[in-house]
């Protein structure tokens, strides 16, 4: 757990709840497209918490992968530069794709992410975000589903980390280095 106290953002109860809405949004969304099965895309590794909630909270069958883009480093601010450390395993060729990320911040790895997935012809392909930062954005990218809209704060907690730490904390909570 923490060392510190930090300020509880959104408090872990109110995350479950949330996410549960999604699920259903996500699921009632792709049923009414006909859509059989989802192909679900976590980006590593602040997704990990959220995606694990999300997909039991899903009442429409889905397939998981993972892919890996670095962002802050050590730091609390954005190189801009995207860089894919891992990439999908297998083929996304005509089917529905979900990205499904911790944060938009700038839009930089999201923007990324798109160019890279878009190129291999899935049928659909969208963004779930647990949380977004729309104060920050550089690009035109925008969540097709959005778990909640915050403030310009560097949050940590539910899979989000300070140099790869406090993931597991329940709550999201702003950081605030001293
Ligand atoms: P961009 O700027 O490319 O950033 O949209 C997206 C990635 O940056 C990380 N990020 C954060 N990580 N707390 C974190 O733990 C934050 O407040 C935060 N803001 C951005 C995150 O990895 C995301 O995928
Ligand atoms: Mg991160």
């Amino acid at each position: 757990m923490m060392s510190k106290d930090f300020k509880v953002l959104i408090h872990e109860k109110e995350i479950g709840k949330r996410v549960h809405e999604l699920g259903a949004q996500i699921s009632e969304h792709y049923k009414k497209k006909g859509a059989e099965c989802l192909y679900i895309i976590g980006v590593l590794k602040g997704s990990f918490i959220f995606l694990s909630d999300l997909v039991r909270s899903l009442s429409i069958p889905c397939e998981i992968d993972f892919l890996e883009a670095s962002s802050y480093g050590a730091s609390t601010v954005s190189s801009g530069e995207v860089k894919l450390v891992r990439d999908i395993r297998f083929s996304i060729k005509d089917r529905d794709v979900l990205i499904v990320e911790d944060i938009l911040d700038t839009g930089h790895t999201m923007e990324y992410l798109l160019k890279h997935l878009s190129a291999q012809k899935p049928k659909s392909l969208s963004i779930c975000s647990f949380l977004d930062k729309p104060s920050r954005r550089k690009t035109a990218v925008k969540a097709d589903f959005l778990g909640f809209t915050i403030d310009d704060h560097f949050v940590i907690g539910y899979g989000l980390d300070f140099n790869n730490r406090y993931r597991e904390v329940r709550s999201v909570v702003i950081y605030e280095p001293n």
